[in-house]
């Protein structure tokens, strides 16, 4: 994934591209809330929030708006960005009269100055969910976040868990028979990881276009955010209770030692460390 600038303009714009094409499909399908968002996502998110009435949160990737809405609802003034304006006119039709306290605003989060445009030392936090392996670049987010933050300031984010999905990595079941008995394991299978990659996925099936991820071992996403001076201070791994067998493919609902998704607390505790901070993601 090492690109020159140009290169990544090249990408973002195919990716805006791409999110521009399936946003509304996607949000008429998972808008008002699937099994991921609200016993995964959502719950996770909530749990390593510091929201209190009157914080100021920056909804990072707010897609159509859901957790901006349940952040302001909590009591939070919250400035929701996204790189797609599609994305972004949901959300607007999506907000009711009631909340006015969220500002939206198309954002390439991707444009380091354009965030700090946002105002400096004028967000409590900033929260990113199920965006961060869908950018194509994260270091001038987390170089950004350290002007727009106060001292203290938290970054929370939700994203594909980078150790069990990763590139080409398969679901399988195994049976075993055991003194007469059949026990079926269920399990992923991974082969690549070290390396970041961009690929070609499809979150939810039947969706009009495959979209970009973006794929970072943890050293470097976490290491990304070390070298701008966060400390990871919570953390969670949730996975799907088991569900009920469909027997079509093998789905999270049955993998229920497998967390889909990891969870992120990142605080705002020490002045960037510079260059020598870590594995970097070049840019
Ligand atoms: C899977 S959706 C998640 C949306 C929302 N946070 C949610 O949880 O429903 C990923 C979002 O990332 C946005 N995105 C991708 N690259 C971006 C960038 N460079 N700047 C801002 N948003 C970006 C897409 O437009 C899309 O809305």
């Amino acid at each position: 994934m090492e690109k020159s600038s140009l290169e990544r303009q090249d990408l973002n714009e195919e990716v805006r591209r791409i999110w521009d094409r399936n946003a509304e499909w996607w949000d008429d399908r998972i808008g008002d809330g699937n099994r991921f968002q609200c016993q995964l996502i959502e719950p996770a998110t909530e749990r390593l929030l510091e929201i209190q009435p009157g914080s100021v949160v920056l909804d990072v990737a707010c897609g159509a708006g859901r957790f901006g809405r349940r952040m302001a609802e909590l009591g939070a003034h919250v400035v929701a960005i996204d790189l797609s304006r599609r994305f972004i006119e949901r959300a607007v039709a999506r907000t009711p009269e009631h909340l006015r306290n969220i500002e939206y605003h198309v954002v390439d989060a991707t444009d380091a100055s354009a965030l700090r445009a946002l105002g400096a030392g004028r967000f409590d936090g900033a929260v990113a969910t199920m965006a961060l392996m869908d950018m194509a670049a994260i270091e001038p987010l987390f170089s950004a976040l350290p002007t727009l933050l106060k001292p203290g300031g938290w970054f929370v984010f939700s994203l594909m868990h980078p150790c069990f999905q990763t590139p080409e990595a398969s679901r399988f079941a195994v049976s075993t028979e055991r003194e007469g008995e059949f026990e079926v394991r269920n399990g992923v299978q991974v082969s690549q990881y070290l390396t970041p990659r961009a690929w070609k996925g499809v979150g939810i099936l039947g969706q009009p276009e495959p979209h970009y991820y973006f794929h970072r071992p943890l050293h470097l996403l976490l290491g990304c955010g070390f070298r701008h001076g966060f400390a990871v201070d919570g953390l969670e791994e949730p996975g799907l209770p088991p569900g009920a067998e469909d027997g079509r493919y093998l789905r999270w609902d049955h993998l229920p030692e497998i967390p889909p998704i990891l969870v992120v607390r990142m605080r705002l505790c020490a002045r960037p460390a510079g260059d020598g901070g870590g594995a970097t993601e070049k840019r």
